[in-house]
């Protein structure tokens, strides 16, 4: 069956209600497109859950800081319908940007102290957008589930709280981080590296798990463990570490010692493209 290829809001809302009306329970895939094994997880996983699934593919102009990023970011309509195809997605909602935004929105949805931190501080306003555009697509689409990759570990945990503080009806499920065989995380923006970059790409996952071991292997101070992990970072002119954090996996607030679960997150420029990445790091018990 092929997926059901809708622009419109108002004729999104039509097909869904007879979704409803035969008790048919819906997952919602939120996406900017170029889809990639990632994004295929999210996709796999909600058609195992749910009855009917909607992939959103929508480049989200008020979520960009950099208007080069929102102009470079592929797309990629036509493979991502096929890949949404051959996965048995019922509709691709790709909606274009007059029919999401008429005019500039005056009231959006405030994400508070979760966004102080990681990319949050380098992005002011940027998970703000986020979270309103993410909140548009739920009372468009009102699914029973929406999927989201761990790969945006921020951008999770802020879409987890908005939708416990404004009780909003549905469950948010993470999906675990799918990465290439050499570590790197995959991402849209990874079709922009050169082959040198390619290359150099892989320092940042390699840092995480720096401060992975350390954490694994006792270290209890977040400073030294974060000195460690930048160390590893090669000193190359390509390269540039913007943050490496050790932050709390549901507030997303700096820990000041190390005795429980920490998330360990960091953003990489890579020549002209921003990669980030997290692991979430578990230090081994202490013995009584
Ligand atoms: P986008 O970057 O297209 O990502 C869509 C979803 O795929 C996000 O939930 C993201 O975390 C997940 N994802 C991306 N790379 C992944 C990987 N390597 N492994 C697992 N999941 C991965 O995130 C956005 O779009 C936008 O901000 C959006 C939520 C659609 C709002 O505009």
């Amino acid at each position: 069956m092929t997926a059901a290829l809708i622009s419109s809001i108002a004729s999104l809302r039509r097909q869904l209600t007879h979704v409803r009306q035969a008790n048919h329970t819906i997952g919602l895939v939120p996406t900017m497109g170029a889809l990639h094994a990632g994004h295929v997880r999210l996709l796999e996983q909600a058609r195992v859950d749910c009855e009917t699934v909607v992939a959103s593919i929508f480049v989200n102009p008020l979520q960009f800081d950099r208007p080069d990023d929102l102009q470079r970011y592929p797309r990629t309509l036509e493979a991502d319908r096929e890949l949404c195809d051959r996965i048995g997605v019922d509709f691709v909602f790709a909606p274009s940007v007059d029919e999401i935004y008429p005019g500039a929105p005056e009231c959006t949805v405030n994400v508070g102290r979760l966004a102080d931190h990681l990319c949050g501080r380098f992005r002011p306003g940027h998970f703000a957008s986020v979270a309103t555009v993410v909140m548009k697509f739920f009372d468009i689409v009102q699914p029973q589930r929406a999927y989201f990759g761990e790969k945006d570990a921020q951008q999770l945990a802020i879409i987890r709280r908005m939708v416990a503080d404004l009780n909003v009806p549905l469950q948010v499920i993470g999906i675990a981080t799918v990465r290439e065989p050499d570590g790197l995380a995959l991402s849209s923006r990874n079709l922009r590296l050169s082959p040198e970059e390619r290359a150099l790409a892989t320092a940042l996952v390699r840092a995480l798990r720096q401060a992975d071991s350390a954490v694994a292997a006792g270290e209890r101070d977040p400073a030294a463990i974060q000195r460690a992990a930048v160390a590893t970072i090669p000193a190359d002119p390509a390269l540039r570490l913007e943050y490496l954090e050790l932050v709390d996996p549901v507030d997303m607030q700096p820990v000041e010692r190390i005795d429980k679960p920490v998330l360990v997150a960091g953003a990489l420029w890579v020549g002209s493209t921003r990669l980030i990445d997290n692991l979430l790091s578990t230090p081994k018990a202490t013995p009584q």
